[in-house]
């Protein structure tokens, strides 16, 4: 049967709003986000809600991760599994990843994006604490990617996005083992991305400029760069772009993808140098 024009537009509009949803196939996979509580953790999670995948929610702060579970279920009918859990303590990342088997929850969609930064200069830095950001930002996101990446293989289905930077394309003065830390995540991530393609598998590395979110109070970065920072919903847009181009990895923002460009024609001297005058301290810049 011919449809009527009425028809023919309901069809059309109803495949338009489907789009996304039919490109991405999300809807009913597990996504499991670590850093869900705040952040472009949170902000994630309400994207794959929006697609209709079940999430589980890791991050330490249970309250957090309880009302936006409550939030996600109401608003987007998904279902959601809360675990509080500090993936620095010991032993906890793989507990996580042996209670998940055994209550049965396949992870389809993995999303690292659990981190922290910290300014701070050389002859004031703890090293205890550069030790963790270290073992968070690489250790526990390497560990969880090689413990769900098998299954997805073999599924021939699955997703993983970490979380990385603008930071990892150049030294960083001020905070120069976070940096290293973030060219980690692209250089993981893009070695994968190529190992894995055409295996029904995506592996893609995000790279945000400054985002506004606790993490630049939280790493006590000079305030004025809240003024320059991007939105997480910038991050989320990119991501879900990123993800439909099989992109090996995205810059978000345009200024941070700029540089990113020139990057490749400026020695790393200067990039370092030039970092240094961008990261200044506040009361430095006011002078
Ligand atoms: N904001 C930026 O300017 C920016 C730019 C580029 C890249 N990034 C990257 O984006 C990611 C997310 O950062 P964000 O900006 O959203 O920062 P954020 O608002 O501070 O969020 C960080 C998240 O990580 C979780 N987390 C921290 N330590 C944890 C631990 N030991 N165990 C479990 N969860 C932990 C926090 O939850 P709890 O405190 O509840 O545990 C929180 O949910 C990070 O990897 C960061 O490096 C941020």
């Amino acid at each position: 049967m011919v449809p009527s024009c009425g028809q023919t537009n309901l069809t059309l509009q109803t495949l338009c709003k489907l789009g996304p949803r039919l490109m991405t196939h999300f809807e009913n996979k597990w996504c499991l986000i670590t850093g869900a509580s705040a952040g472009i953790g949170a902000a994630y999670a309400r994207a794959f809600a929006e697609e209709g995948a079940n999430l589980i929610l890791v991050a330490r702060r249970e309250e957090r991760l309880n009302s936006l579970a409550v939030e996600l279920q109401t608003s987007h009918g998904v279902k959601t599994v809360v675990r509080a859990v500090d993936l620095l303590a010991d032993g906890q990342p793989q507990q996580l990843i042996e209670e998940l088997s055994n209550e049965g929850l396949q992870v389809d969609i993995l999303i690292n994006n659990a981190g922290f930064g910290m300014w701070s200069r050389c002859e004031h830095t703890n090293p205890n604490q550069v030790d963790n950001m270290l073992q968070l930002n690489i250790n526990v996101l390497a560990l969880l990617t090689y413990a769900y990446l098998p299954g997805m293989l073999s599924r021939k289905s699955g997703t993983i996005i970490n979380v990385a930077s603008r930071a990892a394309f150049q030294p960083v003065v001020y905070m120069p083992a976070y940096a290293a830390s973030k060219a980690f995540v692209l250089s993981f991530s893009e070695a994968l991305w190529a190992e894995t393609r055409g295996r029904g598998v995506h592996v893609m590395a995000v790279c945000p400029g400054v985002v506004n979110t606790e993490f630049i109070e939280l790493a006590d970065m000079p305030t004025r760069l809240s003024s320059i920072a991007l939105n997480r919903d910038d991050v989320v847009k990119a991501t879900m772009s990123g993800l439909r181009r099989k992109r090996p990895s995205i810059v978000v923002g345009i200024i941070p993808s700029i540089l990113t460009f020139l990057n490749r024609f400026l020695p790393r001297t200067l990039l370092a140098r030039m970092s240094m005058n961008f990261m200044r301290p506040d009361a430095d810049a006011e002078e």
